[in-house]
């Protein structure tokens, strides 16, 4: 062995000294560089590493180091002075790659390794192309790309003989089936979801430095998904129950998830009772019923003892819980969450989603026998629609206040059960969002999605709202079982498009190839990366908190405001129309009915007497019982609000453009229908984008009055009328007598004009009307706007009435408690 010269590997040597290194020195050198488990006293000479690489990535990693003698931002790391201008973290730039690599080979490329890592990226991250799998034109083979010769048969010792525990096809196959299903969400576990994006309208620099808000026109991709919470992940859609809407923006600062609800308020105000209330709302824990249903004692019972879910449970007594379609309904962030800006001022915020196509509900009977006759109702429709390039659109309101405001308002803006009236704060619309393609693979996207209430960008921050804090923790928590293990957030659907760089390694199915030995800052042997960001590019939190300011004391109490459990919940029902009224007053009966303990349905009426005396009156009659004494209230006298009616809060507020797009019309048909009638409808509702579909009484061709031919879509057995937004019933005298023979035809249209539904009669067809018994009058006595009985040579002018009707969406006016016989 070659012998070290001291004075040669001083660190006092220049590199021109060194290179001027004798061979045994850099034999010497060489030596070292290759040792795994010791190093040299002195850096191995400039003129050693020349051709030879392991030497050269000891040279270059001692330079590297070297240059950084200490650790420069230690000292800032203290005082409060530096808690607002943290720098960005120290960084040196290596004389070459080699420092970086884990290893010398990494140049030697293969189809599966494919070259080196692309200088500074990770590439992991980035669109869903590079895990799309297209598998025509290909082969079948196993998970270790080994071409299958037979799917069909499993390998056996002789035709009749036992299957062979060599047969590594068959197992392999049939393992992997036995583990396809993950744990559901513990919540929201039956949902759907679509790509899209969210464009900006104006620049909100003034108020946020978030991505998505920097300038007009800015696209950023998003993925929705929209669910139930109650019920299990098969459960039905059209369930009474609060919607989740929740948003991933793809922003180029990172992932920023709005995860909200169709609701702008919740049952509780601190995280501490979410278990409590979920498993009160979950089927009950003894037989597992009732699936998907809020309607049992169990949730009953915990809500009347929490008064502060008064106000949600209007809205989930309110048409809002059995929305028409995810497409019609509005999202809101329901927290008060803050904007920061470039400077660093804050501004609290609270978030809507508002629908296009306006908003608009089922009725109750409706959605019960959808549930039954079509469980994906939503699902459906929402798939549909975007397949039909009809793409569901929202636009995005910010209400935007100030601390000082808040501070004036008669509510506690922390209090997730409270909303901010628009009276007191508009909604400043600022962008919107377009759904426009559905999702390749229900499992790898809708169900590994992963949103969080911590995925912040910089330019959002929290507010105090204790629920708020809950969130935060939960979401990562839980899915960290359900995807089993801590790397989530690499699989596809949940990566960002922006760059991920950390130290985190390892764990269940990582998905990332660091290269590297370096997995920890401070460091010198990576240049210091991945760096910290430092307040100029990083996410730090906003400091300035009025909100707590109040006290430093460690205490688990509720602020005074707080316990103002029922000026919002009567703002709500007061601001609603006469139609939504009687359908809260229907709901609450109908859910109290199934409860099975009368003290508990008494503590709800009492609780209700504190937001609305005329509700909780009707419900005492309706449920036969004595009207108890209202419930004792938290707070006697609350602070005198400032609205007493929001128009805003009803559903009937947004309407939307009044236009029938999407919207299914069963055209009933059968042998004898009048085809020229006929035609000019179907013509009329396609030209409004409608989705008009023959219904007959089985599939097949339809022979009209003049020997036309029309392909029937759907039958009257396979889909029932309630599935349908509207029903033509068609001329020709031989087609009514065999529409009126089958009973569907009656039940068909009895089910439209009870929910309300726009009818239009052409010719004959008014005889089917006669015999299903349908009112000609409202009860009321005037003429039902819905009901169009027309001469079928008078067409098109029925035809454009019914449009223009069905642009109405209900035809409430008919209703009756109970319905007339
Ligand atoms: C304002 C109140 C809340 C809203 C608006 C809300 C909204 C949502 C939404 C939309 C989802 C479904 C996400 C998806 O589609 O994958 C969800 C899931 C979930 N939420 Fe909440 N939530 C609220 C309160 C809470 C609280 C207080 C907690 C716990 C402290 C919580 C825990 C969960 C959990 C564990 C999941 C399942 C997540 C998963 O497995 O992916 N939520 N929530």
């Amino acid at each position: 062995m070659a012998k070290k010269n001291p004075t040669s590997f001083s660190p006092a040597s220049s590199p021109a000294a060194r290179s001027a290194a004798s061979p045994a020195e850099i034999d010497a050198a060489r030596a070292a560089a290759r040792n795994t488990d010791s190093g040299p006293a002195s850096p191995p000479p400039e003129a050693a590493g020349r051709g030879d690489a392991p030497t050269q990535k000891a040279i270059d990693t001692q330079a590297l180091a070297a240059g950084m003698p200490s650790n420069p931002n230690k000292p800032l790391e203290h005082g409060e002075a530096n808690a607002q201008a943290t720098p960005a973290g120290a960084t040196v730039t290596p004389p070459s790659r080699l420092p970086g690599a884990s290893t010398l080979s990494e140049h030697n490329d293969s189809d599966k390794t494919g070259t080196v890592a692309p200088e500074g990226v990770n590439a992991t991250i980035g669109t869903l192309d590079r895990v799309r799998v297209d598998s025509s034109g290909q082969v079948l083979t196993t998970n270790q790309g080994v071409g299958i010769a037979d799917n069909q048969n499993s390998l056996k010792a002789g035709a009749r003989g036992p299957v062979l525990l060599e047969d590594f096809i068959l197992r392999e196959k049939i393992t992997h089936f036995d583990h396809e299903r993950i744990p559901e969400r513990i919540v929201h576990a039956r949902g759907s979801g679509a790509h899209g994006f969210f464009e900006c309208y104006e620049p909100l620099t003034e108020f946020t430095k978030a991505a998505p808000f920097k300038e007009a026109g800015k696209v950023t991709p998003v993925f929705v998904r929209f669910s139930t919470v109650a019920g299990e992940r098969g459960s039905k859609d059209t369930a009474r129950d609060v919607r989740g809407f929740a948003v991933k923006f793809y922003t180029d600062e990172g992932n920023w998830d709005l995860v909200g609800n169709n609701m702008p308020v919740f049952f509780i105000q601190d995280a501490m009772k979410f278990p409590d209330l979920v498993h009160a709302v979950k089927p009950e824990p003894h037989h597992q019923m009732p699936q998907a249903a809020s309607a049992h004692d169990t949730f009953w019972d915990f809500v009347s003892l929490m008064p502060e879910s008064t106000h949600m449970l209007m809205w989930q007594m309110s048409d809002r819980a059995i929305p028409r379609s995810y497409r019609m309904m509005q999202g809101f962030g329901v927290h008060t969450f803050r904007l920061v800006n470039e400077e660093g001022e804050a501004f609290l915020v609270k978030f809507h989603w508002q629908p296009k196509l306006g908003t608009h509900s089922l009725v109750w009977e409706e959605a019960v026998k959808i549930s039954g006759a079509d469980p994906d109702f939503h699902r459906r429709d929402l798939w549909e629609a975007i397949d039909a390039g009809e793409y569901p659109e929202w636009e995005l309101g910010l209400q935007i206040f100030t601390e000082e405001q808040a501070e004036k308002f008669s509510f506690d803006i922390l209090d997730a059960t409270k909303i901010v009236p628009e009276e007191l704060v508009p909604v400043r619309i600022v962008g919107r969002m377009v759904l426009n393609r559905n999702p390749d693979n229900f499992f790898a996207e809708t169900e590994q999605v992963a949103f969080c209430a911590a995925h912040v960008v910089p330019g959002i921050d929290f507010t105090n709202d204790p629920l708020l804090a809950g969130r935060i923790h939960s979401y990562v928590d839980t899915q960290i079982s359900r995807l089993g293990g801590p790397n989530f957030h690499e699989l596809p659907i949940n990566a960002p498009i922006a760059q991920v760089h950390n130290n985190q390694r390892d764990g269940m199915h990582r998905q990332a190839i660091h290269r590297g030995r370096v997995a920890y800052e401070p460091n010198s042997l990576a240049g210091g990366c991945p760096f910290q960001a430092g307040a100029a590019q990083g996410f730090t939190s906003i400091a300035r908190r009025l909100d707590a300011k109040e006290s430093a004391d460690k205490v688990r109490i509720k602020p005074e405001k707080f316990a103002d459990h029922y000026t919002q919940a009567r703002l709500f029902f007061e601001s609603q129309t006469p139609v939504e009224q009687a359908h809260i007053g229907n709901a609450f009966r109908f859910e109290l009915s199934k409860v099975t303990v009368p003290a508990v349905r008494e503590r709800v009426v009492a609780s209700l007497l504190n937001a609305a005396p005329e509700l909780a009156q009707r419900l005492a009659q309706d449920l036969g019982m004595e009207l108890p004494a209202p419930l004792p209230k938290a707070l006697e006298t609350p602070a005198t609000p400032e609205v007493d009616q929001s128009p805003a809060l009803s559903l009937m507020a947004r309407p939307g453009d009044g236009g029938i797009r999407t919207r299914k019309v069963a055209v009933l048909v059968a042998n004898g229908v009048e085809g020229a009638s006929l035609g000019k409808v179907v013509s009329a509702l396609v030209a409004a984008g409608a989705v008009p579909r023959l219904v007959g009484a089985r599939l097949g061709t339809c022979i009209g009055a003049a020997g036309e031919r029309f392909a029937v879509d759907a039958t009257l057995e396979n889909s029932p009328g309630f599935l349908f937004d509207a029903l033509v019933l068609p001329d020709g005298a031989a087609a009514v007598e065999a529409l009126d023979a089958d009973a569907h035809t009656l039940e068909f249209l009895r089910d439209q004009y009870w929910h309300c539904k726009t009818i239009l009669a052409l010719g004959a067809s008014d005889a089917l009307v006669a015999q299903a018994q349908i009112p000609m009058t409202l009860p009321d006595g005037a003429g039902d706007p819905g009901l169009i009985l027309a001469d079928a040579v008078d067409a098109e002018e029925a035809i454009d009435a019914f449009i223009a009707a069905m642009g109405q969406h209900r035809h409430f006016g008919r209703e009756n408690d109970p319905p007339a016989a």
